[in-house]
C-alpha cells in the first residue's frame, strides 16, 4: 500500500510530466491514457513497485516520443521555413517575362547571332533539331552508365561529397541502386514499376568520358558562364512534379532520346495576366526555360524512354 505522502508526491511528479508532454504536443488521446496512470490511487491493489515501473516505462515512452515528436516538427519545419523565406525575399515578380505567352518560341537552324535577342528573354523556348549530330544522340544508353559507373574507381563516392542524386516519385534512392535494377525493370517490361531518375556527373573521370559525347550549344552566347557539371535525366513515364529550380542561371536541356512533355505555369503573383500551358520536346530538340520563375513539370509518354542533357549559362 501506498502511504498518501508518497502518492501524493508521485502524482505531482506525474502532473508536471503530464504538462510537459503537453508542451511538447503529445496527443490528447496518449494525454487520456496518461490521465489513467494519474489515478492510480484508486486501484489500491497497485503497489509501490508496480508504480515505480509504471513511471519508468512512461518516462521511456515519453522521451521516445517528445524525440518522435521533435523529428516530426522540425522535418516540417524546414520546408515551409524555407519556402517562405524564398517566396518573402523573391522580389515581387515583374509579370512581362510571361504576360502574352501561350506557347513556346520554336527556333530552327539557328546561329548564336540570331539568337541573341531570346538568350536571356526567360521565355520558353525549344531549338528544333540542334543536337542530332551529338555522339550521346546515338550512342547514350542506360548499359552505358551502368558500364562507367560499374568501373570507375570512386564514382558512387562522388555522391558522398555534394554530388546530387534526384530520385523523383521512383523508389530508387541512390544511382547505384539505380544501376544494380534487374534488367526487366532497367527496359521497363510489361509488368514492372516505372522508374525515372536524375544525377550529376561530378566524378571527373566521368565528366570527361560523358563530355565526348556532347557539346554546349553552339547558339548559346559566348560570354556566358556554364556550370561545371551537367545533369542526366532518363527513364519512363514519371518525371518531375510541379517545382521552381533553386539554380543561380538559366537552363538548357537537350532531348537525347524520347519525347518529353513540359507542362509551365507563372509564379503565382502572375496569375492574372499569365497562362500555364503544356509542349512537347522530341529527340534532337533542347528546350530552353527559365526554370527560376517559370513553374515546370514533366512526364514521358507511356512506354517511351526518355534521356535529357542538362545544364545552366547564364
Ligand atoms: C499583351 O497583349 C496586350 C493586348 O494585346 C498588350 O496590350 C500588352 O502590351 C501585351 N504585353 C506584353 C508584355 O507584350
Ligand atoms: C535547316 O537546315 C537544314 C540543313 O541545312 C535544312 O534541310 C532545313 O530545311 C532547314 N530548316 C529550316 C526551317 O530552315
Ligand atoms: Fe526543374
Amino acid at each position: 500500500m501506498l502511504n498518501t505522502k508518497n502518492e501524493r508526491r508521485i502524482r505531482e511528479r506525474l502532473r508536471i510530466i503530464q504538462k510537459h508532454a503537453n508542451l511538447r504536443g503529445l496527443s490528447l488521446e496518449a494525454l487520456e491514457q496518461y490521465n489513467y496512470i494519474c489515478n492510480l490511487e484508486q486501484d489500491k491493489k497497485l503497489r509501490h513497485k508496480d508504480v515505480v515501473i509504471v513511471m519508468i516505462a512512461f518516462f521511456v515512452v515519453l522521451s521516445l516520443s517528445g524525440a518522435w515528436v521533435n523529428s516530426i516538427l522540425s522535418v516540417r519545419c524546414v520546408i515551409p521555413a524555407n519556402y517562405l523565406v524564398w517566396e518573402a525575399t523573391r522580389p515581387l515578380a515583374d509579370c512581362a517575362y510571361c504576360e502574352n505567352v501561350t506557347e513556346p518560341i520554336i527556333l530552327y537552324n539557328v546561329t548564336r547571332q540570331e539568337f541573341a535577342e531570346y538568350s536571356y528573354s526567360s521565355k520558353p523556348i525549344i531549338v528544333k533539331n540542334a543536337i542530332n549530330h551529338w555522339r550521346a544522340t546515338k550512342e547514350f544508353s542506360f548499359d552505358l552508365f551502368k558500364r562507367l559507373y560499374l568501373h570507375t574507381d570512386g564514382s558512387y563516392e562522388s555522391f558522398d561529397e555534394g554530388c546530387q542524386f534526384l530520385n523523383f516519385k521512383s523508389d530508387l534512392f541512390t544511382l547505384r541502386e539505380v544501376f544494380e535494377m534487374s534488367d526487366e525493370r532497367a527496359r521497363n517490361e510489361p509488368g514492372q514499376y516505372p522508374w525515372y531518375v536524375g544525377w550529376g556527373n561530378c566524378h571527373p573521370d566521368i565528366q570527361a568520358t560523358v563530355r565526348q559525347y556532347f557539346e554546349i550549344p553552339h547558339f548559346l552566347p559566348d560570354d556566358a558562364e556554364f556550370s561545371a557539371t551537367e545533369n542526366i535525366f532518363f527513364g519512363y513515364e514519371i518525371g518531375a512534379v510541379m517545382h521552381l529550380d533553386y539554380i543561380s542561371r538559366l537552363m538548357w536541356q537537350g532531348q537525347v532520346k524520347g519525347r518529353k512533355i513540359w507542362s509551365v505555369a507563372p509564379v503565382p503573383d502572375c496569375d492574372h495576366v499569365c497562362n500555364k500551358f503544356q509542349y512537347y520536346v522530341e529527340a534532337g530538340d533542347i528546350v530552353l526555360l527559365d526554370t527560376r520563375i517559370w513553374y515546370h513539370a514533366t512526364t514521358i509518354p507511356k512506354g517511351e524512354f526518355s534521356m535529357t542533357v542538362q545544364s545552366e549559362y547564364g
